[in-house]
């Protein structure tokens, strides 16, 4: 549905995530356009999606969204890899608000730098198997050859802070072999949660591999149709331009979670709320 209704551009921008890894694109967001006010849900409760069922993570990726609605978002960004690649494509034209997911993002800066035309994609199960990164990619160029290899500890790991340890380097390098054999020269890091390993993940593929982080595509493609469509926050054209309001709710309070938070949006998350999502 196109927005046919004048959009408040003092709105909220929606960001949600199947949980806390979304605030690693919130976080790019937040860098890009600070005059944006935001409201971040994360599934928490319900968290992971990545080993769901297609019909699943649509029926909760609905819900996350209904949610967002009601608090009168003005565009949704979905963060989750694994929303986007599954569930986004057949529920975005039912809403009245342009979204934008973190596939396709992701997708157009690999098949642009990619100087060998091997291009790798790691994720989640869900993510992997609905192939929507090498449907993109082949989209710009059918010659582009695209390998794909599900992660899963990697969300484990990030969430416990596992960050520079040798166990994470272990099962980064059993993990990554596959592509290391395969000879790629640009690995898209298809998970919100990969970039917390980013360093790891660098140093198992080596120099010449470049990583590309689908949160930081992501957060410019948002940035892009708020000024095309002309919805960018009033307070953007201000010198110097205030600080939007950031507004956290969650469907789980789980004890560790601030913490986890805060390190994954590398600043303090306060403000947090808790939702019965199952009402949406
Ligand atoms: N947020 C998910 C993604 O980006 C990872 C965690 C999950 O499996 O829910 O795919």
């Amino acid at each position: 549905m196109d927005n046919v209704t004048a959009v408040d551009r003092s709105a909220a921008l929606g960001i949600f995530d199947s949980g806390v890894g979304g605030l690693t694109v919130l976080k790019e967001v937040l860098k890009i356009l600070p005059f944006e006010n935001c409201v971040y849900f994360g599934d928490v409760g319900r968290t992971p999606y990545g080993g769901r069922s297609k019909d699943i993570i649509t029926q909760f990726t609905r819900q996350d969204v209904a949610f967002l609605m009601e608090q009168k978002v003005k565009f949704i960004v979905c963060a989750c890899n694994t929303a986007s690649s599954v569930a986004l494509e057949d529920i975005r034209d039912d809403y009245p608000v342009a979204m934008v997911g973190v596939i396709e993002p992701g997708a157009r800066a690999a098949a642009q730098r990619t100087k060998k035309g091997r291009i790798g994609i790691i994720g989640t199960h869900a993510t992997v198997n609905s192939n929507a990164y090498a449907r993109y990619i082949h989209e710009i160029d059918p010659k582009l050859k695209v390998f794909s290899l599900a992660c899963p500890l990697f969300v484990p790991l990030a969430e416990e802070g596992y960050i520079d340890k040798e166990a994470t380097y272990l099962i980064a390098r059993d993990y990554l072999q596959t592509m290391r054999d395969v000879d790629i020269d640009t690995l898209v890091l298809g998970c919100t949660h990969y970039p917390l390993l980013k360093h790891v993940i660098g140093d198992v593929m080596g120099d010449e591999v470049l990583l590309i982080d689908s949160g930081e595509e992501t957060a410019r493609a948002a940035r892009d149709v708020l000024s095309e469509t002309n919805i960018l926050n009033p307070g953007a054209s201000q010198t110097p331009c205030p600080e939007g309001e950031r507004r956290f709710f969650v469907s789980d309070v789980p004890e560790k979670f601030g913490g986890v938070a805060s390190r994954f949006l590398g600043q303090e998350v306060s403000r947090i709320t808790r939702v019965d999502i199952s009402r949406y």
